[in-house]
Parts: C-alpha cells; structure tokens; sequence
C-alpha cells in the first residue's frame, strides 16, 4: 500500500512572538517542518504535501530547499486542522492509499511510530496516534470503549468528566485517502472554537460503521512546538539524545553536555570530541577524526586522523583528507586539503585546493574577494608557506614551491621555486637609539 504525508504549517505560531513563521524556527539546525518531512519521509511516501499559509512563500521555499518533490497547497484562512487537509485534495489526485497527517510543530515522531500506525490500519478504518499524558492540559481526549476509538473531545468541548481522561491526542491521524477526504468535505464547524476539526472524522468514520484505533508513544514524541521556551525545551531534548546516540555509536565525548549535533551530524567510531564543539548542518567526520575544544563545523567533511583544533572553524565545503591537521585560530571555508596537509595557526584558506602534505604557515591568508568576485587559490602538494603570506587569488603555487615569510604572492609560482613578494630590508646603525633620546627629551620638555 502507497502512502502519502500530509504536512499541517499553516498555523501563525502567535505564542512565538516572532516575525518568523513557527514551524521555521530551527531545530538542530533545520526548521521544525524539516524535522517532520524526515519522520515521514522514512515511509518512503509516494507524495508529500505541506499545508502553508501564515509566511507561507518562506515555508513553502523551506519545504522546497528539503525535497524539491514536495507539493505546495495553500490554506488562505486558517479555518482549522480539518479543512487544511481538505486543501490537500487536489494535490494528492490520483493517489490511492494511506494518508499520514502530520504537523509541521511537532518534530519528534519516530518512524516507527508511524510504521506501527500503518500496520494497524489493517483492522481499523483510521488510525489515531495517542499518548497518555503527565498533564493533559488542553490536548484532544480520546474517548475509547474498550480498545475502539469512539470519537476526540477537544478540550475546549469537554465536559469536565472528559476532562479527566488522560488519553490524548497527538494529532498525527492515518486513512485512506478516499476515506479521509470525504470525511473532511462532512465537517461541520459547530463546535467552542468554530473551526473544523480533523478530530471529528473519526465520530464521522463510526457513523458510517467503519472503525478507529489507537497507537499509543511516549508522550516525549508528541512535543509540539508552541512557545520558545518549548523550542528551548525541544532543542535540549534532541540534544540529550544525539549524545547518547553518539557515545552508543562508539564516538567519544570528553563533556557531552557542551557538545551540540545537528539533525544531520555524522561521527564515525572512535572518532574523539573534545569539549565545547558545536556541529552546524551537514558535517561529517570519520572514524578517528579528533575534533579539539572550542571549534566549530558547518557542511564540512572530516577524514580519518585529521586533527582539528582547538579553536578551529570549518564552513561549508571545508574538505579535510586523512592525517589533515587544523589548528587553533584557523578557518576554512570552501576548501580542500590534501592528506598531510597543515595549517596550524592563524589562517584563513577559502575557495582554495591545497596539495598533499602541504605546509601552511601562520598568519597566512588566501584573499579570495575582490568585493565582488571571489577567486581560486592552488597550492601544490609539499608547497611550504611561509608565515604571513598574503595569496592575492586568483594564483596557484607550484608543487614543492616557497614563499618567503610576509611575502603578498600576486603571480603563479612554478614548480619547485622560492617566491619572495616583500620590501628589501635596510638596516640604519645607531639610528633607534637616536630616535628614543629624541622622544624622551621631548616629553621632559612637555613636563617641564
Ligand atoms: C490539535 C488537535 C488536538 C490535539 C493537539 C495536539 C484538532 C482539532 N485538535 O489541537 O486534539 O490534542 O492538536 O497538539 O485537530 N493548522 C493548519 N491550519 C489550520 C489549523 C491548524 O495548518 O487551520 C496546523 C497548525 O499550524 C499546527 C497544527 O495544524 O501545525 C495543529 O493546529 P493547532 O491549532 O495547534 O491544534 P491544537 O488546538 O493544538
Ligand atoms: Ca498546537
């Protein structure tokens, strides 16, 4: 059986207090609706639609920027979780199978969960995912007689006995996609909020003699994302287990608590963490890769051995071969290095390729923008370059080539050649203690 997501992002996200749209704030470095496109996308989902309407361009290019496949509808007035679904309608024409409604504020649904969802739409018509819950505050109830979902009370409804039902809602819902449309066209908005609630289609499936269940989770899967504080909160939670998961998966963290993973970080085996390192997206580094204190990593690879740090910052395209060392105060953007190759000190190597075994000295720089272009640097394999040296690029510096210190490199340098671009040094005897006695005469006078 196909199945097909439906993503609900329409909401404003008032409680945020912000200009930016709720299910875009970031999560371990990806929008919140990311985090629901990759719970489902483990389904492997035949289509995917994301229900936008408050910010709904920005949403719909985040949704876009994650899989260029996803469609786009568009709910103009927020008249509730039910009649978002029914905007997805038309987009998901022709498809004949499950429907999995998701929400784009609740990023923890594990895969299998949903999977468990699907298997259980063998014997029921829907399939609702329900938590019990430690404070059900203002959760939909599930009103169950014996393991049969009866129908949701919203909070806002409930008689003060429903109230005390501790099965909630999580609002993650499967049908048919025949079955889920018709019931959402049946709607009525009669209720305390005046909305359509998605909720009633399952009174709607029973009044047609189909049938409903429960899944039930961990109710640590059903967070949803309401307020910063809950972001605060999210965030914590999924970093509490990227460090469990790294330490199970044989990576070792001196200091968990100060190392923060994206959603997409990827730590070979024995690779070693030291403390205070922060993963931005897309980093991945290989097994033995030693990550020193204080640095920090964005869409970049690591190889096996390299060293980098402390106090090392890797941006996106920083490409790091085996046995690479990167030190403290270095950055790295858009760049290869060899295997073998260091820069240990001071230096900033952007839109570069710097050959094997290669030597960087401190204090060099590759000036890569002109203020509007920006330009390529090549340095051949066991180059050594001298500290402070300015590579004005576009230049390449030939394999087993030089440059002397302070030198500002402007031209190619060949093969194997000594490259020295700096001011001859004079010396003048005598003259610096001349000059000293002339100041401090100076100022004896001023103070007399
Ligand atoms: C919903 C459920 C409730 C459940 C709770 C779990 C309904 C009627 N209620 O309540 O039973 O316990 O979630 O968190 O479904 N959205 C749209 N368009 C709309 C309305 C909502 O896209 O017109 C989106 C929101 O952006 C959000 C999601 O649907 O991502 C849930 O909407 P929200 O208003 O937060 O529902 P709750 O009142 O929390
Ligand atoms: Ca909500």
């Amino acid at each position: 059986m196909q199945t097909a997501l439906v993503i609900l992002a329409a909401g404003q996200g008032t409680r945020m207090n912000s200009d930016l749209p709720k299910v875009l704030h970031p999560l371990a470095g990806a929008p919140l609706l990311v985090h629901a496109m990759k719970s489902g996308a483990a389904l492997a989902p035949a289509r995917i639609v994301v229900v936008t309407g408050h910010g709904g361009e920005a949403v719909a290019d985040a949704a876009r920027d994650h899989d260029p496949d996803v469609r786009i509808v568009v709910q103009g007035e927020q008249r509730g979780t039910g009649h978002a679904v029914a905007q997805a309608r038309a987009a998901l024409d022709g498809f004949d199978g499950d429907v999995i409604v998701l929400y784009g504020d609740t990023p923890f649904i594990r895969p299998e969960t949903l999977a468990a969802m699907i298997e259980a739409r063998q014997e029921n018509d829907v399939v609702v995912l329900g938590f019990h819950a430690a404070d059900p505050g203002r959760y939909g109830r599930l009103m169950m007689t014996g393991d049969r979902l009866d129908r949701i009370v919203e909070f806002k409804d409930a008689t003060p006995a429903e109230r005390e039902i501790t099965l909630c809602n999580s609002g993650v819902v499967v049908a048919g996609s025949r079955l889920i449309f018709d019931l959402v066209e049946e709607l009525s908005n009669d209720n305390a909020s005046g909305e359509y609630y998605l909720t009633d289609i399952v009174s709607g499936a029973r009044r047609r003699g189909l049938s409903a269940g429960v899944v039930t989770c961990d109710e640590s899967e059903t967070l949803g994302v309401n307020t910063r504080a809950q972001l605060a909160g999210a965030e914590a939670a999924f970093q509490a287990r990227a460090r469990a998961q790294a330490l199970e998966n044989g990576v070792t963290l001196i200091a968990p608590e100060t190392v923060f993973f994206a959603h997409d970080t990827v730590l070979g085996r024995d690779a070693l963490i030291e403390p205070d390192v922060i993963f931005g997206p897309g980093v991945t580094a290989e097994s033995g890769a030693r990550i020193r204190a204080f640095s920090h990593l964005e869409g970049c690879h690591v190889s096996r051995g390299a060293i980098v740090g402390p106090f090392a910052r890797l941006r996106p395209g920083a490409e790091l071969s085996e046995d690479v060392h990167v030190g403290n105060f270095v950055e790295i953007k858009n760049a290869s290095l060899g295997e073998g190759a260091k820069a240990n000190h001071l230096s900033y190597i952007g839109d570069a390729a710097v050959g094997a075994a290669a030597n960087i000295g401190a204090g060099t720089v590759t000036c890569n923008y002109d203020g509007v272009f920006k330009h390529h640097t090549e340095i051949g394999a066991r180059a050594f370059i001298g500290s402070d040296t300015m590579l004005v690029a576009p230049v390449r510096v030939g394999a087993d080539a030089l440059t002397g210190s302070g030198s500002v490199i402007t031209e190619d340098v060949p093969d194997g050649a000594i490259a020295i671009g700096r001011a001859r040094q004079v010396n003048k005897p005598g003259l610096a203690r001349k000059l000293m006695q002339k100041l401090k005469d100076a100022r004896a006078r001023r103070q007399n």
